[in-house]
């Protein structure tokens, strides 16, 4: 790849990752909000405003993570599987990816806190560990991209 468009990837990649990281941030801080708020229609309206900032951002922000990721590595040096950190990043941003497709359901609590119900508060709190796991393995691979240890795995 020439070296300009190495370079306009690798900008891509970096904003949109890092805009990964500040859109799950923003579902922690509207997660916790809403199982600390005792006024349960403000609770199901940020449940309800959830799926878009879902679908704005962080479905395209991931898939072009990963996408722009697999595509620096595998025209480079690094490799998709020959350094543990690109390796390493790879299986986070799945597992990131697997985390928001299988645990984490705005949808469900919206349903949940219809009506002025209150949600089960494991049930709550559970999404905010969710997201939190999320925020946590982010930020290992935000590490290791800066690190880049030498650790080779072939
Ligand atoms: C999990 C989300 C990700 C985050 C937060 C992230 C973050 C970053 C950052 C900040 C850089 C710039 C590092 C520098 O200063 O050189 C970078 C570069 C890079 N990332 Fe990612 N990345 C992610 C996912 C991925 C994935 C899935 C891959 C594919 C295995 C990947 C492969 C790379 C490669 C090969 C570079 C270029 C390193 C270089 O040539 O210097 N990243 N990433």
């Amino acid at each position: 790849m020439r070296p300009r468009i190495r370079k306009s990837v690798m900008v891509i990649h970096v904003v949109v990752s890092v805009a990964l990281l500040g859109e799950v941030w923003g579902l922690v801080v509207l997660n916790t909000a809403a199982a600390l708020t005792k006024d349960l229609e403000l609770a199901h309206a940020a449940y309800r405003l959830m799926p878009a900032l879902v679908f704005a951002g962080g479905i395209p922000l991931s898939l072009t993570a990963l996408i722009t990721g697999i595509l620096l590595a595998l025209t480079s040096h690094w490799g998709l599987f020959r350094y543990y950190w690109t390796a390493a990043k790879l299986v986070l941003l799945v597992a990131v990816i697997c985390v928001g497709m299988f645990l984490f359901d705005p949808e469900g609590m919206a349903a949940a806190t219809e009506g002025g119900r209150a949600a089960v508060a494991t049930r709550q709190w559970g999404q905010v560990a969710a997201l939190g796991t999320q925020i946590v393995m982010l930020m290992i691979a935000t590490a290791l991209s800066v690190f880049k240890p030498r650790g080779k795995l072939r």
